[in-house]
């Protein structure tokens, strides 16, 4: 049987955990036992006893990590995480692996097994396991609540005594899973929304959510690669997509920003030129923040105001809604256990593991894994 453990988050501002009372029972039924360091649920309202009352054993974190066969976190290992685990332990997690290198080297040192949430394969059989998507979703939406309340506007319509307000303007650049939400959350709230991707086959889904999609002339050059991801595209793409959308984002009350590439730096698409000429009141929310950013003026973990616009970077949106995020995340994690430990000790030969490995054995594995991330 594999002992379990779930820690508590040590970044600063992470509020999620990787294990609910619900997963326990999970964790459990898959011949797993289930391990959780006092208080690692507490940020997301979880005590200690109702993991208890599941079937969770509450140690603290020195027998966890010393103890444990399988780690479950949210984030990436903090200081001394590393060193703490088991050698020859496995740990799975949202490892930020892209930007992982010199820890991924101290793992193999270990012969820890490091399996990264970020490369869950893209193919159906996974979709449960795929907590970049729960995990989008999330910060998608408060994206909007966030722009929402910083705007000193309405975002619906009304018809008022004292006259008609017009609704709110928003663009959503990028519509994979958090730009699809943030469009669904505007519309919600009753704002016009208009959305660019290079991704033609997103135009649809745009269209579905109630979102005007802008054609971009060019598009024949941009596009999907592999796994639903977009390819990256070149800097003259990048112009010419930023002459057509310049002027819907002059005219925006608010712009939300999600644009990635696997493996990347995010696409600069809103220049400091394309910000100063938004009207003063205007809001940014850059998703994209911690991989570099979609606005030049971003700055990671900060609201800053350039020209009367304010850009909103701030980082782990998914964290501000930690009970649902933490739910959606420990589901796709479980998943992911019940996956590696099925034949009780840690069984890596399903391809989904296979995907997700970045040390095993002694060896950093991830080099493989990277290529078919960035031709994704
Ligand atoms: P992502 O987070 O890597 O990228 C977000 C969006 O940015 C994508 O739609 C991408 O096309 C867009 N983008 C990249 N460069 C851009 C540019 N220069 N301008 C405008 N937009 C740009 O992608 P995400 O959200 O993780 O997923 C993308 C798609 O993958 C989803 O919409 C879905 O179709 C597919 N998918 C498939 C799954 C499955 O089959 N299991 C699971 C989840 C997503």
């Amino acid at each position: 049987m594999v002992q379990i453990f779930i820690p508590k988050e040590r970044r600063a501002g992470e509020s999620r955990v990787a294990a609910t009372p619900e997963t326990v029972k999970r964790l459990a039924k898959g011949g797993g036992q289930p391990w959780i360091e006092s208080g690692a649920g507490l940020d997301a309202h979880l005590a200690d006893d109702v993991y208890e009352a599941a079937g969770a054993r509450i140690v603290s974190g020195d027998d966890g990590w010393r103890g444990a066969g399988l780690v479950l976190k949210v984030g990436p290992l903090e200081e001394g995480e590393a060193e703490a685990l088991r050698e020859g332990a496995a740990v799975v997690g949202l490892l930020a692996p892209h930007k992982a290198g010199e820890i991924l080297a101290r793992l193999a040192r270990k012969r820890v097994t490091a399996l990264a949430m970020e490369l869950v394969p893209r193919i159906s059989r996974a979709q449960k396991m795929d907590a970049l998507s729960s995990q989008a979703s999330v910060a998608g939406y408060k994206a909007v609540l966030l722009a929402a309340s910083s705007l000193g506007k309405y975002f619906p319509l009304l018809m008022t005594a004292a006259g008609t307000v017009q609704p709110a303007k928003v663009v959503v650049m990028g519509a994979g899973v958090a730009g699809l939400q943030a469009i669904a959350t505007a519309r919600r709230l009753g704002a016009t929304v208009e959305v660019s991707d290079i991704r033609p086959a997103v135009k649809e889904q745009v269209e579905s959510l109630g979102g005007r999609f802008i054609d971009l002339p060019v598009m024949q050059e941009g596009g999907e690669g592999s796994g639903g991801y977009a390819k990256a595209v070149s800097e003259d793409f990048l112009r010419k997509q930023q002459e057509v959308i310049a002027e819907k984002v002059a005219a925006a009350d608010v712009v939300i920003t999600t644009a990635l590439v696997p493996g990347r730096p995010a696409p600069r698409l809103l220049t400091a030129e394309m910000v100063s000429r938004m009207r003063p009141g205007a809001v940014i929310v850059d998703l994209a923040v911690e991989q570099g950013g979609n606005c030049e003026l971003s700055v990671l973990g900060q609201e800053v105001v350039r020209s009367g616009v304010r850009i909103i970077g701030h980082e782990n949106l998914a964290t501000t809604l930690a009970e649902d995020a933490s739910m959606l995340y420990a589901r796709n994690v479980a998943e992911v256990a019940a996956l590696l430990t099925k034949g009780g000790s840690i069984d890596l030969s399903d391809e989904i593991a296979q995907a997700m490995l970045l040390t095993h054995e002694g060896a950093v594995v991830f080099g493989a894994a990277a290529a078919r991330g960035a031709t994704a």
